[in-house]
């Protein structure tokens, strides 16, 4: 079947919507838009007006994601489910997240302008948070979709102290009935998920687009060393109970064991020293521990060494160290079947065909315990992400929502 309609696609709309959302941001020059923020309300508005222009019905659910659906020929249809976060990190790009949400958007407005209805029906989801910034866990949005939120991280406090239940009922949301958001398998025909790379391959490929095969796990931890605060002037360096030194020798030790392994990253993205003044030996330091591998068995041998190692080196100065399990992510391998039909739209849109694994975490883990997934990755500029600098061409923006598009109107789950 040939696509009728992604002639009238407009890669300029998908461009001019991140730019309009890159301004919904808690800092004025910069991007930061965190989950159930005053910024994050304002994106989703503007997603439910442009979904609803699309032609779809639209809703805000349970916990922020912004919900689309867009009918197949009879109502009532399983559905395609397309989407990405709009969630971001502190001072972000424009594009991890975003682009995957207005692409698809973009993709059922030419549908519907065309009259197209499919024999599924396609929802087009905004995950509410996926970076995991304001309370450390990730993908809540996702995982409540797939019906495995944890209540548990309802107790984790951001920076101010508020606790992701108050945040919720104080963004109007009901923190008791988060389970409303979840969906059925039967629901969902499967999950496809646009999002730039955030890494170098498809740059150094010449290429504008790729299939991932898998998204690499993650485990996320947060490390408090405990020591004893005392005067900068008085505490003889022999007498201390310094935490952060410690923290810091364990930091290295983070590093070498990460770099011990190709295929495996660990980093430490935060740490904090207590009480912070200029005068004082920090009597205790937290940092965020982010383990990641194409392997389950090799994150989690590294996430065993790590612990281990930071153990061992703060009973060598004396002091005490607790370990707080954030979360753990296993690999989320894409569907086979997905995978060769993303690659025929590729083809179809006469592009080279390509395949890579995920370095980032994304949504699609969460979403794969309830339907197959398929990601597929756009071009991002020397693969800066993370980072004001993230970049994307027009040209890719175009491929990638063309590719998306013929992959909708072909897409078929096998009997
Ligand atoms: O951290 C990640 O991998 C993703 O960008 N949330
Ligand atoms: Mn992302
Ligand atoms: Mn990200």
């Amino acid at each position: 079947m040939t696509t009728l309609s992604s002639a009238a696609l407009s890669a300029q709309h998908i461009w001019d919507h991140c730019e309009e959302l890159a301004r919904c941001s808690e800092q004025p020059g910069a991007l930061t838009r965190i989950f159930l923020s005053k910024e994050q309300a304002a994106a989703s508005q503007l997603a439910l007006h442009w979904m609803r222009e699309a032609g779809m019905q639209a809703r805000i659910d349970a916990i922020g994601n912004v919900v689309g659906r867009y009918e197949g020929d009879k109502p009532g249809l399983p559905c395609l489910m397309l989407g990405s976060h709009l969630d971001t990190v502190r001072d972000a790009g424009k594009y991890d997240g975003p682009l995957g949400v207005v692409s698809a958007i973009e993709c059922v407005r030419v549908l519907n302008a065309a009259g197209r209805r499919l024999p599924f029906a396609i929802e087009v989801v905004g995950f509410s948070d996926e970076e995991g910034v304001r309370f450390g866990a990730t993908l809540l949005g996702s995982r409540a979709v797939a019906g495995t939120f944890d209540p548990a991280a309802l107790a984790a406090k951001d920076r101010a102290g508020i606790s992701m239940r108050e945040a919720l009922d104080n963004a109007g949301f009901d923190a008791n009935a988060l389970s409303a958001a979840a969906r059925k398998r039967e629901e969902i025909l499967a999950y496809a998920e646009l999002h730039i790379e955030q890494g170098p391959v498809l740059e150094a490929e010449g290429l504008a687009v790729g299939t991932v095969t898998a998204i690499n796990g993650f485990s996320r931890r947060r490390v408090i060393i405990t020591g004893f605060a005392g005067h900068a002037g008085t505490v003889p360096m022999r007498l201390r109970q310094d935490a952060l030194t410690a923290a810091a020798e364990c930091v290295l030790a983070v590093e070498r064991i990460g770099r011990g392994e190709p295929d495996l990253v660990a980093t430490v993205g935060r740490i904090e020293a207590f009480p912070g003044a200029i005068n004082v030996i920090p009597g205790e330091v937290r940092f965020t521990l982010d383990i990641r591998a194409p392997r389950d068995e090799l994150r989690l041998a590294a996430v065993a060494q790590i612990t281990a190692e930071i153990t061992r080196l703060c009973k060598a100065r004396g002091l005490a160290v607790a370990f707080e399990t954030l979360q753990d992510n296993p690999v989320a391998a894409s569907a086979p079947w997905m995978m060769a039909q993303m690659d025929a739209a590729t083809a179809a849109e006469g592009l080279p065909q390509f395949r890579l694994p995920s370095g980032a975490g994304h949504d699609g883990m969460a979403i794969a315990d309830i339907a197959d997934i398929v990601m597929l990755f756009v071009r991002c500029e020397k693969g800066i992400s993370h980072n004001p600098a993230e970049r994307v061409t027009l040209a890719d923006v175009d491929a990638g929502a063309r590719v998306l598009l013929r992959f909708i109107e072909n897409f078929k789950r096998p009997a």
